[in-house]
């Protein structure tokens, strides 16, 4: 096997075959690494394609990332918060826990029950996770929406949720920027009698408009109980919805439990990172985004670890801010993203060599291929070839990770930009278009085949799209959309998405959510979306835009004006690369826009490589499609 043969000396080979051989036991094993107010009655109901774990059993969220380390860790510090102005605060369990019951109580004394939805639209500051666990302290739901989303993209959320309370800030730092979150609030809000209060963090002192449906968080806190006892919720009782994007229109609202979640993070978190007690950990992942509920919420704070929190963007005031914070904390444990480290790779490596990263003793990548060359520069110039990387491939709705090295578990031999092997008790298969198991090293779809405990419960309000999207195209097989292969050792290699959802940035982009916008634009008539290899954010996106006839505006004044749209409809994030105008997009006899030709064209493939991709369409039908757009293309970028 060739390989980097790196490891932390752990080898618990029995949890491995105890894995396989019945891996409804090995939760259940594993949860009682929890603490629960009573036992499960029943390890996994299973009626497919609809999972509950540990039936019968009760426990609390936040009750065992809080109340459970009061005893030995309570002035350890959890949250160690960087701002990106260079504030600097630290919290400690105690800490966390006090606020957090102080917050419970003004959920409670506002009306807010078990099962109540609360959206939370905050920065990167330490009131995030509070708001979060205080949701989970008293059963509500929490919907965190990333702080880049638009109003747009916000209302969509809140109307989908109906949730009553929202949580904000004044403004949020980005970049040296404020972003005035208020008032984007104020706008996605303004036709919904239904909620009922929002909250407002004071973190930037802009000045806001108060109403009287406004309350500031600072206030609320005054003069409130420190004591809210942790509800006893059922296992299956949903912690969150996190909205993430499809190949539909409309976000999914995927919707997570309590007991399998915690007990799936707990596990992962242990194996995957090797936490010690005198750990630093520092996942940079933005908490509005599944990685950030996962590695920066639950999974550090199940454990009592030590965790760095930083607000701002990577790059700000230059890209070399990551490495500066792991010197000023002594992180020890690094959790990032392809993108990120792209990105300071082309600023060479005296950035990183002008720090002390001496303390770094395990690497963590996520959320988008990392490619064999930035997975080499990480390990030589970030981990000076001692500190392990591990790849973790998972999902939103996975809950946690799914496949990837774990060192606190097994030494394993790394091959550089393979995720190496499932997590211990998931059947993970690579298979063709009728559901067989391809032979090694050939490109398939990934499916797992049995349930695991963090799984999704549904997507909020739609059991039957749960069904559809996850679960029809293979019978009894959780379908994730990706592409990858396994090979000879058994070795799984993540080669992107097979159905229409982009990763620009390891954000998850649907196609038809930018189509839907721009279709929305009144001179436009149709429009097709596609993803182009982009060197820094891993895909770019392009648009192929149809206008109405007879419109008379210039090509470059409708290019802004989309661009424009795209930002205020749902997010910066989303602004394609470039935008073509073309008189007609290619489709097959049926009606089907011939996808992967367009991309072959974004790409300047020639017609040899993509005529043998698309579905259902014979080849001269490709050939005079390819011709038609050749010749009425007009290409504009920014
Ligand atoms: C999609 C899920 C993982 C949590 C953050 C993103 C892609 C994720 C990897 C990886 C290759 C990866 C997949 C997946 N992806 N991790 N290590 N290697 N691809 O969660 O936004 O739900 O996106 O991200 O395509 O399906 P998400």
């Amino acid at each position: 096997m060739s390989g980097i043969n790196i490891g932390l000396g752990n080898n618990d080979t029995e949890i491995r075959r105890e894995a396989n051989s019945d891996f409804i036991t090995f939760w259940e094993r594993q949860a009682k690494n929890l603490s629960w107010f009573s036992t499960w009655k029943k390890t996994l109901d299973w009626s497919p394609p609809f999972a509950r774990w540990f039936v019968g059993g009760t426990i609390n969220a936040s009750y065992n990332t809080l109340d459970i380390h009061q005893q030995n860790k309570a002035d350890k510090p959890a949250i160690l918060w960087e701002g990106e102005n260079g504030e600097s605060r630290v919290l400690t369990y105690k800490d966390m826990w006090t606020r957090v019951q102080k917050f419970a109580n003004v959920l409670k004394s506002l009306g807010v029950q078990k099962g109540d939805r609360i959206i939370i639209y905050l920065p990167m500051i330490p009131e995030l996770p509070i708001s979060m666990l205080a949701c989970a302290r008293i059963g509500a739901i929490h919907t965190v929406i990333f702080s880049g989303f638009s109003a747009a993209a916000i209302k969509d959320r809140i109307d989908d949720s109906k949730s009553k309370i929202v949580i904000t800030a004044d403004g949020g730092y980005r970049r040296g920027n404020i972003i005035k979150l208020k008032e984007v609030i104020d706008e996605a809000i303004k036709d919904f009698d239904f909620i009922q209060n929002v909250i407002v963090v004071e973190r930037t002192k802009n000045k806001i408009n108060m109403s009287s449906k406004d309350m500031l968080w600072n206030e609320l806190m005054h003069n409130i109980s420190d004591t809210c006892v942790a509800e006893k919720l059922d296992s299956s009782h949903p912690l969150y919805i996190l909205y993430t994007s499809g190949t539909t229109g409309k976000p999914k609202g995927v919707l997570h439990g309590t007991g399998g979640y915690l007990t799936h993070l707990y596990s992962t978190f242990k194996w995957a990172f090797d936490i010690k007690d005198s750990d630093v950990f520092f996942c940079t992942a933005d908490i509005g985004w599944v990685t950030g509920h996962s590695y920066v919420v639950y999974g550090p704070l199940l454990h009592g670890a030590t965790e760095v929190m930083y607000e701002g963007a990577p790059d700000f005031p230059d890209v070399s801010r990551i490495w500066k914070i792991i010197q000023k904390y002594k992180v020890t444990i690094l959790y990032t993203t392809p993108t990120a480290l792209r990105m300071s790779m082309k600023f060479g490596d005296d950035l990183p060599n002008s720090f002390d990263l001496s303390t770094l003793r395990l690497l963590g990548s996520v959320g988008e291929p990392i490619n064999p060359e930035v997975w080499k520069w990480y390990f030589k110039i970030i981990g000076k070839e001692k500190c392990p990387i591990i790849d973790t491939w998972w999902q939103t709705e996975t809950g946690g990770m799914m496949i990837s090295a774990l060192p606190g578990l097994e030494t394993i031999s790394l091959k550089p930009g393979s995720g190496t092997l499932p997590i211990p008790g998931l059947n993970i298969s690579v298979v063709d278009e009728t559901g067989n198991d391809v032979p090694p090293n050939t490109k398939g779809y990934l499916v797992i085949k049995n349930p695991w405990p963090g799984m999704l419960l549904t997507l909020w309000g739609d059991d039957e799209k749960y069904r559809d999207v996850y679960w029809s195209k293979y019978k009894n097989c959780y379908y994730p959309g990706d592409y990858a292969l396994k090979d000879t050792d058994g070795y799984f290699w993540l080669l992107g998405r097979a159905d229409d959802v982009l990763k620009v940035s390891g954000h998850r982009i649907g196609t038809a959510e930018l189509e839907s916008c721009i279709v929305s634009h009144h001179d436009v008539a149709e429009s097709a979306v596609c993803g182009i290899p982009d060197e820094i954010k891993g895909e770019a996106i392009i648009a192929f835009v149809v206008l109405k006839q007879n419109v008379t505006a210039e090509a470059l004044i409708l290019e802004k004006e989309l661009s424009i749209k795209i930002r205020t409809d749902i997010g910066a994030i989303a602004t394609p690369k470039q935008i073509y105008f073309v008189t007609a997009l290619p489709k097959t006899r049926s009606g089907k826009i011939m996808r992967r030709l367009l991309k072959g064209i974004a790409n300047n493939e020639t017609i040899g490589d993509v005529s043998t991709l698309e579905d259902g369409a014979a080849v001269t039908e490709i050939q005079s499609a390819f011709d038609e757009l050749q010749k009425s293309i007009h290409k504009k970028s920014n």
